[in-house]
């Protein structure tokens, strides 16, 4: 995939936003609002996605090394913490809500791993070890790195594990998140009820409604082990191939959970699609360019993201 879209993160003004169209809510109460912490009726549904399950469980098996000590930031039902014990010595696992951490307990305790895994209930911004670290594994994972604090948690942890230990963490599960955005065309008609408001798709899965009006452009390669985005500011272009309208924009989330060097190939996880109605569609041609332009924090809300986004066909 080619890298039209021009990303500059620490020289680029920032944008306006329309602020109007992000909720007070949104600004106030980050934690209650956002989705940092999920309840545990949805940890169900993270169970349940096999994909997801499948590309770390590999990741799991072939890079935490025998007798490792490796950390879970944002513990969940514990699953990955079991995974991890098949090879791990210790594993720590951190979850911040108490419920979630005594099902984690439990859960972990009832798979016969509690002797390996031990769970402490604490905040992952600020949690660090008694002992260095071989792997870190974190899955606090959303569509665009947006809602969830994947990047402040592990850039925070990483710092303080090297301040304190010495030593820079081996190993981050999942290795990379590559952002992309790609232009379409979606009727937003439902029932003859024009809506235009945010969707998600499943990866991989075109809703037969969705026009693909030109192919996706990579903004963002967060790579967990160097520097990490926290603040994301687009001003480029996405090519059109189709005459048509481009009313909104999806953005793709592919996260590169572990690398196999030898196999020469990697487990990937794509996320649900994330479609964003523009605040103003553009006409195009094929072979034209559309210039876009968006910014947000990662971490952020999705209405701040869609407050700043604008589209022009250049021409
Ligand atoms: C997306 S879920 C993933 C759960 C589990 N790792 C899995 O893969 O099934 C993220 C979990 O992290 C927890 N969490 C979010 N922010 C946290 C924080 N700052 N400290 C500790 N736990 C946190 C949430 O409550 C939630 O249980």
């Amino acid at each position: 995939m080619k890298s039209a879209v021009a990303l500059s993160r620490a020289h680029t003004p920032r944008l306006p936003t329309r602020n109007a169209d992000v909720s007070p809510l949104h600004r106030v109460d980050e934690a209650a609002h956002l989705g940092q912490y999920i309840p545990l009726h949805y940890h169900g549904q993270l169970l349940a996605d096999d994909r997801r399950m499948s590309a770390f469980e590999e990741a799991i098996d072939k890079l935490v090394p025998e007798g490792a000590h490796v950390v879970e930031l944002g513990a969940g039902t514990g699953v990955l913490s079991f995974f991890a014990a098949k090879r791990a010595r210790k594993v720590t696992c951190v979850e911040r809500l108490p419920n979630v951490a005594a099902a984690a307990r439990r859960l972990l305790s009832a798979n016969g791993v509690a002797h390996v895994v031990s769970v402490v209930e604490a905040n992952a911004d600020n949690f660090l070890p008694d002992e260095p670290v071989d792997v870190l594994i974190c899955e606090l994972l959303h569509a665009g790195l947006l809602r969830e604090k994947q990047a402040e948690v592990i850039a925070g942890f990483k710092e303080r594990h090297l301040a304190h230990f010495g030593v820079p963490v081996k190993q981050i599960i999942p290795e990379a998140t590559i952002l992309a955005a790609q232009p379409v065309f979606q009727p937003y008609d439902f029932h003859g009820y024009h809506a235009p408001v945010a969707r998600f798709t499943e990866a991989g899965m075109i809703p037969c409604d969705t026009i693909e009006m030109g192919p996706p452009e990579v903004y963002v390669v967060a790579d967990y082990r160097n520097d990490i985005p926290r603040s994301i500011s687009v001003d480029g272009w996405v090519d059109a191939d189709k005459d048509g309208v481009v009313n909104a924009l999806r953005f793709i989330t592919k996260n590169v959970v572990g690398i196999f060097p030898s196999e020469g190939r990697s487990a990937d996880w794509h996320m649900q699609y994330m479609m964003l109605p523009l605040p103003n569609p553009v006409h195009v041609k094929a072979g034209d360019r559309v210039r876009v332009r968006f910014q947000y924090d990662t971490g952020g809300s999705i209405e701040s993201l869609m407050s700043s986004l604008f589209a022009e066909t250049m021409r």
